[in-house]
């Protein structure tokens, strides 16, 4: 059985895909968020999962917060720590304590548009194409080791909402998929290389 917890800082649409594709032998032991007004909590309680807040602003500094964290996280002796729409840079100590075992999804094609308000750049950019990526997270902010990603069509007469919301369709699909494949042990870091089936995966 492989034990997780999902990080999350909103609305929680991916936490909720995550947690109804009722992905064989995965326990999702915990919701934790930053934040106490996190719209996704109360899903959790009601599916009967422990919703639980760290909030950031009741830390003094970026390290305070992440080591608060890390000890709630590590209470649920977990494998998998999956941050999903969970909006806060995190410290290397943090991201080098769970290496190989963080992952994040990322509302662009990495490694373009890093950061915030990726619609509205991909739109400002004028690309044809734009999508989701689920990768490992390591120091370089959402630019560690990529394990999948789908694509969309950025479509005539788009605006930020619309291609947000035909981007999330896919995530919905990609991250259980990914989680899926984590806990048959088909998905590994080796090094900073992505294995999937023992093969390497390339971005
Ligand atoms: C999602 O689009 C996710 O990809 C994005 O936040 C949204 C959260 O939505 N994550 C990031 O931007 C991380 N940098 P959700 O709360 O409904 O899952």
């Amino acid at each position: 059985m492989l034990s997780t917890v999902i990080l999350i800082s909103g609305r929680g649409t991916n936490m909720k895909a995550i947690v109804e594709a009722q992905i064989p032998n995965v326990q999702i032991k915990a919701i934790i968020s930053n934040d106490p007004e996190a719209k996704g909590l109360e899903y959790a309680k009601q599916q009967g999962i422990e919703a639980v807040v760290v909030n950031h602003k009741e830390f003094a500094n970026r390290s305070a917060f992440d080591t608060a964290l890390k000890a709630c996280i590590d209470q649920f002796e977990v494998d998998l720590v999956i941050l999903a729409g969970f909006m806060r840079i995190l410290t290397p100590d943090f991201v080098q304590h769970y290496r190989g075992r963080l992952l994040n999804i990322h509302p662009s094609l990495l490694p373009l548009f890093k950061g915030l308000h990726t619609h509205e750049r991909a739109l400002e950019a004028g690309v044809k194409e734009h999508g989701v990526s689920v990768h490992f997270v390591t120091e370089d902010l959402d630019g560690g080791p990529i394990i999948a990603q789908a694509r969309v069509p950025v479509l005539e007469g788009d605006d930020a909402d619309a291609l947000a919301g035909r981007v999330l369709v896919q995530e919905h699909q990609i991250y259980p998929k990914v989680v899926q494949w984590f806990a048959e042990g088909r998905l590994k870091l080796q090094d900073s290389q992505v294995l999937l089936d023992g093969e390497a995966v390339t971005f």
